[in-house]
């Protein structure tokens, strides 16, 4: 018996900040932030829009795609390093919200790679017998802990949630190899003190180097070869990260994803919203291989190769 998705959900915030927005409020420039990044426009949270109603929204869709009910959920992960509050969990607000009145609910923390890590953890629970559906939601309101006054930070990132529900699927699919890492002491080049503190270069090598070699590792821990991969869905983080990891690949530039343009680096939320209009949009399709692979502050990575489809 192997996980895979069944259903999937987004949200993004109505706001749209484009780069012409900063260039007012900071010194900086739309020239400087596509060529450095690839980032075009962010969506931003208003006051009353905390990332559990992010989450919420995420979630309901990806249940009804699903076309689970709420008390057929066995788990509730939601990865954020932006909750409401330190507790109760964003999880076990949704598990109220939602009515999930049968699922156990806990908030995972691994930065930008902890939607690869709560997907890895509902694997398991799943494949060994103990959970049917679990619901996995990465959701974030950066904009909250983003120092508006530091453009080494202030452009990168945006607000949203993207979802995913988790169960057994057709022999053949769902997740067929994967990687967890961490590496605690270059915890000092990301991190949160009040706001986002990043060493940018630093973070920058170490992401392009993990990138290519996780995702190369979960390519020989399935057993496959490169071409045999349809997609790859890098963490949005940065163009130029994701075009190394995609040249180590060997792939064309229309088997990436893309979303960064639209959404800025969402964090925890960036692999389900990209999944999400990638498969919108036609991009992958039943028994596609996609390879997802997230890296953050921790630091931590984590990869995922998967063959789609229900
Ligand atoms: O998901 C979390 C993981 N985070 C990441 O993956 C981020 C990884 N790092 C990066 O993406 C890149 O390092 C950045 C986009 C953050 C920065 O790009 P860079 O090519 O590494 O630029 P830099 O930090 O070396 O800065 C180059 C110059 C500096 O000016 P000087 O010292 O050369 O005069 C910066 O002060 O660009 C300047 N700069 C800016 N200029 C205009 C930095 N930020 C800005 C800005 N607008 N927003």
């Amino acid at each position: 018996m192997q996980a895979g998705i069944i259903g999937i959900g987004k949200y993004v915030p109505e706001k749209v900040v484009t780069n012409f927005d900063l260039e007012k409020i900071m010194e900086t420039s739309d020239e400087w932030i596509r060529t450095r990044t690839g980032i075009e426009e962010r969506r931003i949270a208003s006051e009353d829009m905390d990332t559990s109603h992010m989450a919420y929204l995420a979630a309901k869709e990806a249940m009804e795609n699903a076309q689970v009910k709420p008390e057929d959920i066995d788990l509730i992960l939601t990865a954020t390093v932006t909750p409401d509050q330190p507790f109760p969990s964003i999880s076990c607000m949704l598990q109220d919200q939602l009515g999930a009145k049968h699922a156990a609910a806990l908030d995972v923390s691994a930065a930008c790679a902890g939607f690869m890590y709560a997907m890895v953890t509902a694997k398991q629970f799943i494949e060994s017998g103990t959970y049917k559906n679990v619901l996995i939601v990465g959701a974030e309101k950066l904009s909250k802990i983003t120092d508006w006054k530091d453009r080494n930070t202030a452009v990168l990132f945006g607000d949203g949630a993207g979802a995913v529900i988790m169960a057994p699927v057709s022999n053949g699919r769902g997740v067929l190899s994967f990687e967890l890492g961490a590496d605690g002491s270059g915890g000092k080049h990301l991190y949160q003190d009040q706001h986002i503190f990043m060493n940018g270069r630093e973070v920058f090598k170490f992401a392009v180097r993990q990138m290519g070699e996780s995702a190369v590792h979960v390519i020989e821990k399935a057993g496959i070869n490169k071409e045999d991969v349809s997609y790859l869905i890098p963490h949005q983080a940065n163009i130029r990260i994701m075009e190394a990891a995609r040249q180590r690949l060997e792939l064309p530039v229309e088997k990436m994803s893309n979303t960064i343009a639209k959404y800025g680096n969402t964090s925890a939320a960036s692999i389900p919203i990209s999944l999400y209009d990638d498969v919108k949009a036609g991009k992958i399709k039943d028994d596609d291989i996609v390879v997802m692979v997230g890296f953050g502050g921790g630091l931590t990575w984590g990869a995922i190769l998967m063959k789609w489809g229900r």
